[in-house]
């Protein structure tokens, strides 16, 4: 699909009332990360976040922070719990996204643009965050390369990143030059891209099965309670199900941090 209908049809998405009744009272789009005792989503989008920080060693009060693919915003509130929002960024390909993403972040700056194509001067930030956005880029390599350019030398890129080994999955919302077969092959992107001390964590179980095994419980309380009538819930049901029982060698969900050498 062309960049128009991407962002109509992923506003659409993001944005309906089924998902944000999911969501809870925050902002997030993400299958979060979880824990044994983690109770719901909104704690789940939480864990992942700290999950991700805490690759960035030293961050309390220092350095600057760019959030790629920031959805509404609730990443980005997120990193106000260890930066200053003067020092906090947030880009969205969607111009609607970024409206919200305003009211939910206060003080910090946004701006709608492409992460493959970035507006800004090279070696500005201190630190870049990614939160289930990269397999979503045209391209992720192209991103990578971007990342690179705009992080000052010995700056973090940190991401939760979706890896896949095809496309039919995603309703079209990915392209096939993203697939990448396994997590060598991923590690060699962002070594191709000059990043170095790249470490990858596989968390498939952690965050996206048990995702999608509570979204489905979820949906299935919302149907008996009479909240989502039968062909909604047969037509989400059936999605679920797929993205739920995919293999692993045909779906992967990975934490990772790569760093821009200094010189
Ligand atoms: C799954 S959502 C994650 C949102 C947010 N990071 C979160 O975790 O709540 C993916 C986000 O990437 C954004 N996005 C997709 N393609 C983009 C691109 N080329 N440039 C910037 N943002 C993009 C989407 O609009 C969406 O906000």
């Amino acid at each position: 699909m062309d960049q128009t209908e991407f962002i109509s049809k992923f506003d659409s998405l993001i944005l309906n009332s089924p998902t944000r009744d999911y969501y809870g009272q925050t902002e997030f789009f993400n299958v979060g990360y979880w824990h044994p005792e983690t109770q719901n989503q909104q704690e789940a989008c939480f864990n992942l976040m700290e999950k991700l920080l805490a690759f960035i060693p030293e961050k309390q009060g220092t350095g600057t922070i760019l959030d790629v693919g920031c959805g509404l915003g609730a990443t980005t509130s997120y990193l106000l719990k260890y930066y200053s929002p003067a020092d906090v960024v947030g880009i969205n390909i969607s111009a609607k996204q970024i409206e919200k993403s305003i009211v939910n972040a206060p003080g910090c700056k946004f701006i709608c643009m492409d992460a493959v194509q970035m507006e800004f001067e090279d070696d500005l930030f201190d630190n870049i965050i990614c939160v289930e956005a990269a397999f979503y880029f045209d391209t992720r390599e192209k991103f990578l390369l971007e990342a690179m350019r705009v992080l000052k030398p010995g700056g973090n890129l940190i991401l939760s990143d979706v890896i896949f080994d095809t496309t039919e999955y995603f309703g079209g919302f990915v392209i096939p030059e993203n697939i990448v077969k396994d997590i060598e092959e991923y590690k060699n992107l962002y070594n191709r891209a000059g990043f170095q001390q790249i470490e990858v964590v596989e968390a498939t179980d952690e965050c996206w099965k048990t995702h999608y095994r509570d979204l489905k419980s979820w949906i299935e309380e919302e149907f008996q309670g009479g909240k989502i009538d039968e062909p909604t819930y047969q037509a989400n049901v059936g999605a679920i199900d797929v993205l739920l029982n995919l293999s692993s060698s045909s779906i992967g969900y990975l934490l990772v941090s790569a760093k821009k050498p200094v010189n």
